[in-house]
């Protein structure tokens, strides 16, 4: 019901105020409006709420102003990349992962949850970067990979060990997540290895859309790995699938295939706890030189980058589905 009171409001309102109207309503003298705040800082928004309401405040049949600001319409979902075991190429799935959804139009942000180990900097090549704080948040440093990161390795000196207790680690992982992640529909977490405190306060607190669990082809790795599985499961986080990393090695002189670790072992592993599985990435020394020199395979062309582009298909499916109902 549009009501000639309210269109006679419209006109007194400041012009920055009118181009991020939605909707206002006038009803028993309760002037409500709705305003657009996406991209403002806080301090801007502040400013836009009250130049309206004092726009308003006081007019003729207006006895009170209500102002909801409504920011961040993108709905952002956290893709955890967790596995059983340290070493297994999680980090190096990530940054992967998440250069390959950017690079099929997603808007991705990636959060380095090692708090203890963290290697994103350096596999997104943004070493020595240090990240601004905005309103008592961190800005996420630009990668030239168009994916902004966050990581503890922005934050302390290289080299340096990180020797937190549980309560500060996961006050850290706050931080992270907590940043400027206005522009990011999708982030990227990289877990640390196993299922601790980090695990957890990601579950409860942060609620991942979904899991993707990394292994290698070993029976052991692939036990921890159907543990991590389980831990995401009850914590309410439903896993969207394996991924076997590290499978199959190609030789760089003659090309030949050989399987150092067996083969099909997280395929009939994922099929038995009834989780999909995502496919494998091979072991290919040009992933580890690459991934150390802060290049990510996924941003560049060939095997590597198809395969990562396949998985990023995959997660990106899965997110689509689940936005549909
Ligand atoms: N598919 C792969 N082929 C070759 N090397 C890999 C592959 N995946 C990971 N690596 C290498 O293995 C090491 C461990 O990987 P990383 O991603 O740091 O594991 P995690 O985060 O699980 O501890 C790194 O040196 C990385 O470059
Ligand atoms: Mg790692």
């Amino acid at each position: 019901m549009t009501d000639n009171g309210a269109e006679g409001l419209k006109g007194l309102l400041p012009r920055e105020a009118t181009a991020r109207l939605q909707s206002l309503r006038l009803t028993e003298g309760r002037a409500t409006l709705v305003m657009d705040a996406t991209g403002l800082a806080a301090a801007e928004r502040d400013r836009l709420e009250a130049s309206a309401r004092q726009a308003l405040q006081g007019a003729p049949g207006v006895a009170e102003v209500r102002v909801a600001m409504m920011a961040d319409k993108v709905e952002r979902r956290i893709i955890a990349v967790g596995s059983g075991k340290g070493g297994v190429g999680k980090s190096t799935l990530a940054t992967n992962l998440a250069v390959a959804l950017a690079r099929q139009g997603h808007k991705v942000g990636l959060v380095d949850a090692d708090i203890y180990g963290p290697s994103q900097a350096r596999l997104l090549g943004t070493e020595g970067k240090r990240p601004v704080a905005h309103d008592q948040k961190l800005v996420p440093v630009a990668s030239p990979w168009g994916v902004p990161v966050l990581s503890m390795a922005h934050l302390s000196d290289p080299g340096q060990a990180i020797a937190w207790r549980g309560p500060m680690a996961s006050g850290a992982l706050t931080q992270l997540l907590e940043g400027h992640w206005e522009g990011a529909e999708i982030l990227v977490v990289d877990l640390p290895p196993g299922t601790g405190d980090i695990q957890l306060t990601m579950m409860q607190k942060f609620k991942p859309a979904g899991a993707v669990i990394v292994s290698t082809p070993q029976d052991l790795a692939l036990m921890d790995a159907m543990r991590a599985a389980e831990l995401f499961e009850k914590g309410g986080t439903p896993v969207i699938g394996v991924v076997e990393n590290m499978a199959g090695y190609a030789c760089p002189h003659c090309g030949e295939v050989s399987e150092p670790f067996g083969t099909g072992g997280a395929e009939a592993a994922a099929r038995t706890m009834g989780m999909p599985f995502l496919g494998r990435i091979p072991l290919d020394i040009a992933i580890r030189r690459e991934s150390d020199a802060g290049t990510p395979p996924a941003a560049g062309e060939g095997p590597q980058a198809e395969a990562f582009a396949d998985l990023a298909r995959k997660i990106s499916d899965w997110l689509g589905g689940k936005a549909d109902g």
